[in-house]
């Protein structure tokens, strides 16, 4: 019988937790359900007839608390976490073939399914950034930009990078684009708490300049965690940054525009980003028609424009 994991010695716990991560990461998913099993004993196995949700619930708790190194008496141990560098996503790097091949596919890890579950999965990821110095990004930072919104969201919007609001105020398209953002969310009909919102990188880069490679891929790790446990059914793209390095191919935003892309379980739409639009009104028409293809997938009834 495996001991449960506040039962173990913090050093052999601390081990096992970052070599957890890594077969996770590796999308291992047979170890990732045994972890589930042995780790968190007394939460009930998700396929248990009966009492489902709740124990699924359970299970997605217990197991963050796992992950995050919270011992039984609360006391917290903190292992290290670098993402690995063959994460490196795209971009001049490595083929966008293979970069696709390796992101695009939904994740293979047994989804967290209650919304407590998913909110605590999120701190995980939190957590791991930490106070982040992965890249030269964190020496102008005030504030890291972790995300906004619902945590089982049916829609996710991607930016680029924090800007000076942003970053003062630690959420996501809270400035003057973020305004636009929250107008094009009401003319979807939803509110901006329904949605996740969140960037490719998660501090700002120097004079708001577009994040070079490296620190894009040193980032998006956590994006694509975040869209794991979130699960939106569909992604918007905003802009070129966020299409990049989601898609894994570096192409035009015309090329990409207009059509439904996969990426890791969710359908994923790209439009044009709300800072372009408004040194660019008249493109507004376009994102429109963008955001109405958004709309299409998850059923959402068309609305006229104000
Ligand atoms: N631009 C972005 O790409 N993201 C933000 O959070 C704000 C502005």
């Amino acid at each position: 019988m495996a001991r449960p994991i506040h039962a173990m010695d913090p050093a052999l716990r601390s081990a096992l937790v970052e070599r957890m991560r890594f077969y996770r990461e590796l999308g291992l998913t047979e170890f990732y359900r045994r972890a589930v099993d042995h780790m968190a004993p007394d939460a009930a196995p998700l396929e248990e007839a009966g009492a489902r949700a709740g124990h699924a619930q359970e299970r997605d708790e217990s197991f963050a608390r796992s992950l995050s190194g919270a011992t039984a008496t609360g006391a917290e141990i903190q292992p290290e976490l670098v993402p690995s560098s063959s994460q490196s996503n795209f971009y001049g790097e490595e083929p966008a073939i293979s970069a696709r091949k390796r992101f695009s596919a939904p994740s293979e890890i047994a989804p967290v399914v209650s919304p407590q579950g998913r909110a605590a999965a999120l701190r995980v990821i939190q957590e791991d950034i930490g106070e982040c110095t992965r890249c030269a990004l964190h020496k102008g930072r005030h504030t890291i930009v972790f995300a906004d919104g619902s945590p089982t969201a049916r829609l996710m919007f991607v930016g680029e990078g924090p800007g000076a609001d942003e970053d003062a105020q630690g959420l996501p398209f809270v400035g003057r684009a973020g305004q636009l953002l929250n107008n094009m969310i009401a003319a979807m009909g939803l509110k901006r708490e329904q949605v996740y919102i969140a960037n490719v990188v998660k501090c700002r880069p120097p004079n708001n300049r577009t994040p070079e490679p490296a620190e894009a891929n040193t980032c998006s790790p956590f994006l694509f965690r975040q869209i794991d446990v979130v699960r939106p059914e569909v992604i918007v793209a905003l802009g070129a940054t966020a299409a990049t390095y989601l898609l894994g191919q570096r192409q035009p935003l015309a090329g990409l525009r207009g059509r439904v892309h996969a990426f890791r379980g969710a359908k994923l739409i790209v439009t044009y980003h709300p800072a372009f639009l408004l040194r660019d009104p008249r493109q507004k028409k376009e994102a429109w028609a963008d955001l109405q293809i958004a709309m299409r997938e998850l059923g959402l009834k068309p609305r006229e424009r104000n």
